[in-house]
């Protein structure tokens, strides 16, 4: 088997590449990435020395670069995107062209190259927002309601994936899932940005009031249900993965950290709200339980532990990463703080 993965190099991608050739050890794995400010080959420095592994480096946006990568593969799974909602507010052009032109351009090609499946990694976020005090849950048959450009953008991904599916009969699957954590998430995203900071005695922003409520999924969790999916998962389907955090608001992690960090909490710093910020996700993972058998299996409060050794551990990767092009990002979106 030959699998095509886009954005290998980036957070959840470098996991699964880590995660799939562990546990399908005879298949050929190929990486197609951008290498944007969030790709990182360092991630996949235990992958270099298996045969089975190669990386080329390219934009899933130029169709000679897919049509290289798609050469005899039987799979897709596509995780290449624009994922950071504060950039997409700051500068929503490039999620237009990566996550929906992309996306299309992947598909044609898959197309043409008869592949057995195309999974498409999405998220919850095209489902829009809940109230604090909704019950409810997002599920497969919740309306898309996206409220940022990011998720407008995946929602767009989403709507064209299903086309092929319903036109030309593409083999798809499609897996929304919520907030992922764990190594090598790039510092822009919370969990990883409040490590850090606090191991570099920064500050750590809190946006609006604090409140808001994430399904925070541990990423080995995610890597284990994209394997079901792809081994017996229905064609045509989508299927929502959520994680084992209920109703636990970012300043209770904050704080949480803070706590496992003997850090103080004068470093928590409340600043202005992200705009059209989304209250609330949160997942009904019930279908993909029932019929593929799937559940998390890490508990946010000790993997949310391991993730803050794994960044003790790893300074010279996360510091290395928060050089450069991150430290115009940083001052941009948060000032002097
Ligand atoms: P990430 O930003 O860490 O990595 C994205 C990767 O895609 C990077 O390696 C980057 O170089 C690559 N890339 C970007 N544009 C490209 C292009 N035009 N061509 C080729 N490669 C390109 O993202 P992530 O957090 O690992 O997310 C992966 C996928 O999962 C995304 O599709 C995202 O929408 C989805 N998702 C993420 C989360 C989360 O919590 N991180 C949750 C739900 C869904
Ligand atoms: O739900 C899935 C989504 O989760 C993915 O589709 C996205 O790719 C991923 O980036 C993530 O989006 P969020 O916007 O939920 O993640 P982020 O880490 O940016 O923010 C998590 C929460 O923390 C959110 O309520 C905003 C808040 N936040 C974030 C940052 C970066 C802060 O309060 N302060 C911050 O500095």
């Amino acid at each position: 088997m030959k699998v095509l993965v886009t954005g290998g190099a980036g957070f959840i991608g470098s996991n699964f590449i880590l995660y799939w050739i562990k546990n399908h050890p005879d298949d050929k794995v190929v990486n197609l990435d951008k290498l944007t400010y969030a790709g990182n080959l360092e991630n996949l420095k235990e992958a270099d020395n298996i045969d089975n592994y190669s990386f080329i480096h390219g934009d899933i946006c130029d169709t000679k670069a897919v049509e290289k990568a798609m050469d005899g593969v039987d799979m897709v799974v596509h995780f290449a995107a624009e994922s950071h909602v504060d950039r997409s507010i700051m500068e929503p052009a490039p999620f237009v062209m990566t996550n929906v032109v992309g996306t299309q351009i992947l598909l044609d090609q898959a197309l043409k190259n008869n592949v057995k499946r195309f999974h498409h990694i999405s998220t919850d976020e095209v489902y829009g927002s809940l109230n604090l005090n909704d019950s409810n849950k997002f599920n497969e048959r919740t309306n898309y309601n996206p409220r940022s450009p990011y998720s407008a953008s995946k929602a767009s991904s989403d709507h064209l994936v299903k086309s092929y599916f319903v036109t030309y009969g593409l083999p798809i699957t499609i897996s929304n899932c919520s907030n992922n954590f764990g190594p090598y998430q790039f510092p822009e995203k919370l969990i990883p940005l409040a490590i850090t900071n606090i191991l570099e005695g920064k500050r750590v922003p809190v946006y609006g009031d604090g409140l808001y409520v994430r399904d925070w999924l541990y990423v080995e969790d995610h890597c284990r249900a994209i394997d079901l999916i792809l081994q017996k998962g229905k064609i045509g389907e989508t299927y929502c993965i959520g994680g084992l955090a209920e109703d636990i608001n970012n300043l209770t992690i904050i704080k949480k950290i803070i706590k496992i960090m003997k850090a103080n909490e004068k470093l928590i710093e409340f600043v202005k709200d992200r705009p059209g910020h989304d209250r609330k996700y949160s997942i009904d993972w019930s279908k993909i339980k029932n019929e593929l058998g799937w559940s998390p299996l890490h508990s946010f409060d000790e993997w949310v532990e391991k993730t803050i050794e794994w960044y003790e551990n790893n300074e010279n990767w996360w510091k290395r990463v928060k050089s450069g092009e991150y430290q115009k990002y940083y001052r941009k979106q948060y000032g002097n703080i």
